[in-house]
């Protein structure tokens, strides 16, 4: 039996490698401090874990759910889209319920995009994102997220075949890996971009709950016209700690929301109903867990920069996201660095270059260890005399 050329084309999950080498050395009893992943450390808020215990105990909800989930959560995502952003959607047409961000990523070349089409990606980016151009069979190339700009792509770098070409675009702010939030203008200069060349976006908003210095991040639905050629994806993963409930949701162009609920109705028949009264609780009632949890953050943070600097690693503070993007010393490469600290420090970190080839000279650093372990890993690292 052989497996489908599409199965085989799947990229390589490069990270798995790294949580391979953590396992090891956890296994052999070390105290590794791991910096490298993405997960939410912290409970999901008790008032959404009793919502759910509620909603298990009531048979309704041991049901099918409608194909296209509880019109209750998606009024609630409107709801929520209304308060936090002052955007108004329709939650019937301009929402679709999703199995976390992820699913929606990777389900959008195979709704919008023929066999061979070519889609934008950022570099360094998600790497999941390569996991529905594959999915699709079309192809990608890729644009440059870099310091000097901001960490925000240039158009004007993209070329007149690209522009012409790319039918997809995919954006990602507040930015994993590199920490970086966009402004209204950036998403007002992509509006105008997407409708010169006919290009679709889609803003994974996965962090879009976390912003620093008082800096609320911006949602791209707040941008006039953005609805006309793109959608934005929300995810319930980070703002409530709710990584392993997988709820998530799209919100935007209506025939990009009708073409995600058409795949769904073949694919799944929605999410557990308990999930998604859940969720609905969440989205809707008072927000200051979401607040402490970004004060925790952004404390973390200060601490790790803090640190960074005191041991003369020279680094900039993200402005939102979990993650820091740390540059390498010289004469490292990510992947050396990130193999070095695990190594001799006992500390993982994630290496750019897994984000791709721009990633080179960075390691992502998670905000998701508290501030003592922060400072542990730091001096771990001074003891290595790299930045003296
Ligand atoms: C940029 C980005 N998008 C999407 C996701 C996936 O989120 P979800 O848990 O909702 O699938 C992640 C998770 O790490 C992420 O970093």
């Amino acid at each position: 039996m052989e497996l489908s050329n599409r199965l085989k084309n799947l990229p390589v999950q490069f990270f798995a490698n790294l949580v391979n080498k953590v396992t090891n050395a956890v296994n052999e009893g070390r105290d590794v401090i791991n910096l490298g992943q993405g997960n939410p450390d912290q409970p999901t808020p008790s008032h959404i874990v009793k919502a759910l215990q509620t909603a298990a105990e009531d048979p309704q909800n041991h049901k099918y759910s409608s194909f296209r989930g509880l019109a209750e959560l998606k009024e609630a995502a409107a709801l929520f889209y209304k308060r936090q952003y002052g955007v108004e959607v329709d939650p019937e047409n301009e929402i679709a319920i999703l199995f976390g961000a992820k699913s929606g990523l990777v389900e959008l070349p195979i709704c919008l995009l023929n066999d061979g089409d070519l889609m934008l990606l950022p570099d360094p980016g998600y790497p999941d994102y390569l996991s529905g151009a594959a999915l699709a069979n079309v192809e990608y190339e890729t644009f440059p997220l870099l310091k000097e700009n901001g960490f925000l792509p240039n158009y004007e770098g993209i070329s007149v075949e690209q522009r012409e070409r790319a039918k997809l675009m995919f954006l990602n702010y507040p930015n994993n890996p590199t920490g970086a939030i966009a402004n209204r203008s950036f998403f007002e200069e992509t509006v105008r971009f997407a409708k010169t060349n006919n290009i679709t976006i889609v803003h994974d908003f996965a962090y879009g709950a976390i912003g620093y210095d008082r800096k609320k991040p911006v949602s791209f639905l707040e941008v006039e016209g953005s609805k006309d050629i793109g959608i934005e994806v929300y995810t319930l993963s980070k703002t409530y700690n709710m990584a392993g409930w997988r709820v998530g949701f799209a919100v935007g162009n209506p025939l990009i929301i009708e073409a995600l609920n058409l795949i769904q109705d073949h694919l799944y028949c929605s999410l557990f109903p308990g999930i998604q009264k859940a969720a609905a609780i969440a989205l809707t009632e008072d927000q200051e867990c979401v607040r402490e949890l970004v004060q925790l953050y952004e404390n973390r943070r200060n601490t790790l920069i803090k640190a960074c600097s005191k041991i003369g690693w020279q680094v900039d503070a993200p402005a939102g996201s979990f993650f820091a993007w740390l540059p390498t010393p010289k004469g490292f490469t990510s992947e050396e660095f990130a193999d070095l600290l695990l190594e001799k420090a006992d500390v993982a970190v994630a290496p750019g270059n897994g984000f791709g080839k721009y990633g080179e000279g960075y390691v992502r650093v998670g905000l998701l260890v508290s501030e003592d372990r922060l400072i542990e890993a730091v001096d771990r690292i001074d003891k290595l005399k790299l930045f003296r």
